[in-house]
């Protein structure tokens, strides 16, 4: 190896440890830039689904304590039950409204429950993985990461869903307990036997994280991209400074050495640089000189 590099020009020679560090830059430079980067995205991404999540759990909180408590009594006397009253009905209207802006169309919320109350709800096998593990940890109070579907990568941000007060328990606890029009609507199998305090299931926002990371990875190609093109132009510009700095002048002064060691002396080392080059240059004609003197001095001796 160290015997073919010994081989090489000194051009090939210089574009091989340009190539060599361009690969170590390049390579670093990717791996930073896809962490970086990646990162980014997911803030991105995590950012807009944590301020959807924290305003579905404002919704919820607002039909509790104002719209539920004006409307219970009528929950007592009319024979159609108001879903208005609940808490996880307000939150999915207005997230239904919020969807219908085209930019959000791809975002989804859901209260995923174990036992929910409407079978729309029921978490999937992921989800019940999450509740899961929001119900084992009490000190748990989020979880967020990636999940694929066939639409595409998404995002997700949950939260525990407890039965936080008592009032819910109005609804949820036994089907007797619940207002008349609940059962006839929702039936009495579903979504009873909540405790309090319980977390019964999770608040589930997912957002559309292909796009943001495609961005992400458009950015870094871009990136990568100018930085071989730089390189192209850093390697072009220091082959040119060689060729005509360096390897010109070494080659002039090869070929003009062959004519002096073969005794004919017309040439002069030229070199108008005070560099490297100029000084071997300066040289060679010292001792281009000496040795005509020494010449000089033999064919007159030999006289
Ligand atoms: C007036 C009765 C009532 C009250 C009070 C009530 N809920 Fe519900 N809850 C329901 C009904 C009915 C549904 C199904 C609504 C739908 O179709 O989306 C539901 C849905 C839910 C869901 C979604 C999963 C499911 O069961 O479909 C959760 C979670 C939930 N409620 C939790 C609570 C919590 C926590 C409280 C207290 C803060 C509460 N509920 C108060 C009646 C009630």
């Amino acid at each position: 190896m160290n015997k073919v590099f010994k081989n090489l020009n000194l051009g090939a020679k210089l574009n091989l440890i340009l190539l060599a560090i361009f690969l170590v830059v390049v390579l670093v430079s990717g791996l930073l830039l896809s962490i970086i980067l990646g990162n980014y995205a997911k803030k991105v991404v995590a950012d807009e689904a944590i301020v959807l999540i924290e305003t579905m759990g404002a919704v919820r909180e607002y039909t509790s304590n104002q719209v539920n408590p004006e409307l219970a009594p009528r929950l007592e006397t009319e024979e159609q039950f108001l879903p208005q009253t609940v808490p996880g009905y307000s939150a999915r209207e207005v997230f239904e409204n919020l969807r219908k802006t085209p930019q959000y169309s791809n975002f989804f919320y859901k209260e995923a429950t174990l036992n929910p109350t409407n079978l729309r709800d029921k978490a999937d096998a992921f989800e019940t993985t999450i509740v899961e593990n929001f119900r084992n940890q009490s000190n748990l109070k989020e979880l967020t990461g990636f999940r694929y579907l066939p639409s595409g990568r998404i995002f997700y941000v949950a939260r525990p869903l407890a039965v936080s007060e008592e009032s819910c328990l109005r609804c949820h606890s036994t089907p007797e307990a619940a207002p008349k029009s609940q059962i006839l609507t929702y039936g009495s199998d579903n979504g009873f036997g909540w405790q309090l305090n319980e977390v019964v299931g999770a608040r589930i926002i997912s957002t559309p994280a292909s796009e943001v990371i495609n961005a992400a990875r458009r950015l870094q190609l871009l990136v990568i991209g100018i930085l071989i093109g730089f390189f192209l132009i850093a390697v072009l510009i220091i082959n040119l400074f060689l060729k005509f700095s360096v390897v010109r002048h070494l080659k002039e002064m090869a070929q003009l050495s062959r004519q002096v060691s073969t005794g004919n002396m017309e040439g002069e080392f030229k070199h108008d640089s005070n560099d490297e080059i100029g000084v071997l240059a300066a040289s060679l004609n010292r001792m281009k000189v000496s040795l005509q003197m020494a010449m000089d001095m033999l064919n007159s001796e030999s006289k």
